[in-house]
């Protein structure tokens, strides 16, 4: 079979993207991905001038990808990005320790001020939740995130998900019954009260191509899973139709998008302070203080 050209330069191509009709170059591909990025920042107002962001690195293909063409766009779109990595205490196959080394590594690279938060300071161990430790570990993630953005004065969380998270989550929660969801998944959810905005700006674009943008940018990445994560069977359903329908995963969000922006309102209904630590939430005890009770931890990180 002929080598496959570039279809900017004429340089032998790295990979044909089926869903664009398109064989790039490393570089091409480069300059390709972060226009998609760039135009997703415009076009749905993710991140306003003169924000600070708080971009929230795994160590993981996608937040690399997120990290890096942040902190490409950001100067021209004028606003800040520092970064935030969690240290989830996971000692199994040395997880924990082997994300924190490859998120230090990316921040150093790119030049980006790293923040390190262990949950242990907030009186929770991941592996002493029982069966569903990553859902547990979730709820953690997305507490920390939202309180450490809030109490050092940024303007919005940034996370590295991608498109396939988007459609994943989509079916899993379509044929739950689930429909309290819909706003929360747009490029950009504003924030209210003590939660803060949170962004995604990976919205429009695929794992594979965030790993082939950590690839040809030199970015480093961890490529090991958590341990304890479940296979995803609605990914690899996600997975299977694109292989099958190119470009199902981008014309599916980009709908979707279009259609919750149509069609819903911005529904908040009542909510309360948790009575433990004074975060929003909708019953009388957050997620997270249910869970730290659980963990029997001594709790470090009070209410101010
Ligand atoms: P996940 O919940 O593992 O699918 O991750 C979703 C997003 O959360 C990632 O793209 C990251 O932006 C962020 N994230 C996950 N794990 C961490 C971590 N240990 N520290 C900081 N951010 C994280
Ligand atoms: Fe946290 Fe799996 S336990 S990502
Ligand atoms: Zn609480």
């Amino acid at each position: 079979m002929a080598r496959l050209k570039c279809k900017f330069c004429g340089k032998p191509a790295i990979e044909r993207l089926k869903q664009y009709r398109l064989s790039l170059c490393e570089n091409c591909f480069v300059s390709f991905y972060e226009r998609q990025v760039e135009r997703t920042l415009k076009r749905y107002k993710v991140v306003r001038k003169g924000e600070r962001v708080l971009a929230c690195v795994s160590g993981g293909k996608d937040s690399s990808a997120m990290l890096a063409a942040l902190k490409k766009l950001s100067k021209n779109l004028d606003f800040s990005v520092e970064a935030l990595h969690i240290d989830l205490g996971i000692k199994k196959d040395d997880y924990s320790k082997k994300s924190l080394e490859v998120a230090e590594k990316v921040c150093r690279m790119l030049d980006v001020e790293l923040s390190i938060v262990d949950v242990s300071e907030y009186g929770v161990s991941i592996e002493s939740f029982g069966r569903k430790k990553c859902a547990a570990c979730g709820t953690v993630k997305r507490y920390v995130m939202n309180r450490f953005a809030r109490e050092n004065g940024f303007d919005c969380v940034s996370t590295g998900h991608s498109s396939d998270d988007i459609v994943a989550f989509f079916f899993r929660n379509w044929l739950s019954g689930n429909f309290d969801w819909s706003t929360k998944f747009l490029p950009r959810t504003e924030g209210f009260d003590k939660v803060v905005t949170r962004i995604r700006p990976l919205y429009f674009l695929s794992e594979r191509e965030n790993a082939l943008y950590c690839v040809c940018s030199k970015i480093p990445f961890l490529s090991d899973s958590c341990p304890y994560s479940p296979d995803d069977e609605w990914k690899e359903i996600v997975y299977e139709i694109e292989r099958r329908k190119p470009g199902f995963r981008r014309q599916f969000v980009t709908n979707l998008v279009k259609y919750l922006k149509e069609n819903s309102e911005e529904k908040r209904g009542e909510f309360k302070y948790c009575k433990l630590c004074g975060e929003v939430t909708t019953s009388d005890v957050c997620a997270f203080c249910r869970l730290r009770e659980k963990s029997g931890k001594r709790k470090k990180r009070d209410v101010p």
